[in-house]
């Protein structure tokens, strides 16, 4: 059953995609509304995604979930929910910076079975089914993911970002202020679903965030646990409080240095 949820979650990604890169103007996009604060914005093109991705996925399979960054949630009654970010990487939409991402994750029973990811602006696809390993997709070429040679942890590259919120975000500077000198140096890319997909990728070797919500991480924590790379958080599973994941062989040293940060 994965198989067909990631074959079905890559047309409609693709679909997605496609609507997001023609409805980008040249320049500034307008922000429709912001959300958590000032900073978090949406767009219309974010809805209009999001509408796009829910109609299509429960037009083909009309007794699943649905939980999206922008609309209300449906349970559904077969157990798969859709958990899904129409586009992630909104604040680089806007400017036009190359690193937006259309994200869908199949749930199934409460776990994450498949997973698609696209950079929009690259046209970059990667997909993932547990158990069966994570690839890049070079037209429908497949190509595995596979974890990449390991850096001593004072030589890892780090991505990380911050919340929208103010006092999140001044624990968040103080916690990779201290970081900073352990590590080679540290990437905010601003798209936590490519983040964790270029970490699948070996463009960077350490990552962690706080404040993610499940659209931000359920696709690309497949993608990236499926090529070899632990993904965790602080007691047990990934979750909002936060997001560290890196190489099984730097793990034990790197979650033990993130912890001491203060994340
Ligand atoms: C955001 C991005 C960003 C991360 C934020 C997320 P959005 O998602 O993933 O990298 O730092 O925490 O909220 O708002 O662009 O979908
Ligand atoms: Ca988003």
């Amino acid at each position: 059953m994965s198989e067909e949820l990631v074959r079905l979650a890559r047309q409609v990604g693709r679909e997605a995609a496609s609507l997001v890169r023609a409805r980008r103007p040249e320049g500034r996009v307008d922000v429709t509304a912001t959300k958590s604060s000032p900073t978090d914005v949406v767009t219309a093109v974010d809805t209009a995604s999001e509408e796009l991705i829910r109609s299509r996925l429960l037009g083909e399979r009309p007794d699943d979930g649905f939980l999206g960054e922008e609309g209300d949630g449906i349970e559904g009654a077969s157990g798969v929910v859709w958990v899904v970010d129409p586009i992630d990487g909104t604040v680089n939409f806007v400017y036009g910076i190359p690193a937006y991402a259309v994200s869908i994750a199949a749930r199934v029973d409460g776990v994450v079975r498949a997973a698609y990811v696209t950079n929009v602006a690259s046209g970059e696809e990667w997909g993932a089914v547990r158990g069966a390993g994570s690839w890049r997709w070079v037209a429908d070429e497949r190509r595995a993911l596979t974890p990449q040679p390991v850096a001593e942890l004072s030589q890892a590259l780090v991505g990380t970002g911050f919340s929208y919120s103010r006092e999140v975000r001044e624990k968040q500077a103080a916690a990779v202020g201290r970081l900073l000198p352990q590590v080679r140096d540290v990437r905010r890319i601003g798209a936590a679903a490519l983040d964790l997909c270029s970490l699948a990728e070996g463009r960077l070797d350490a990552y962690v965030e706080q404040g993610l919500k499940p659209w931000d991480v359920a696709a690309g924590g497949l993608v990236a646990h499926e090529a070899g790379i632990v993904v965790t958080g602080l007691d047990g599973a990934p979750d909002e409080r936060l997001v560290m994941a890196t190489h099984h062989a730097l793990a034990e040293e790197y979650f033990e240095v993130v912890r001491a940060c203060g994340f």
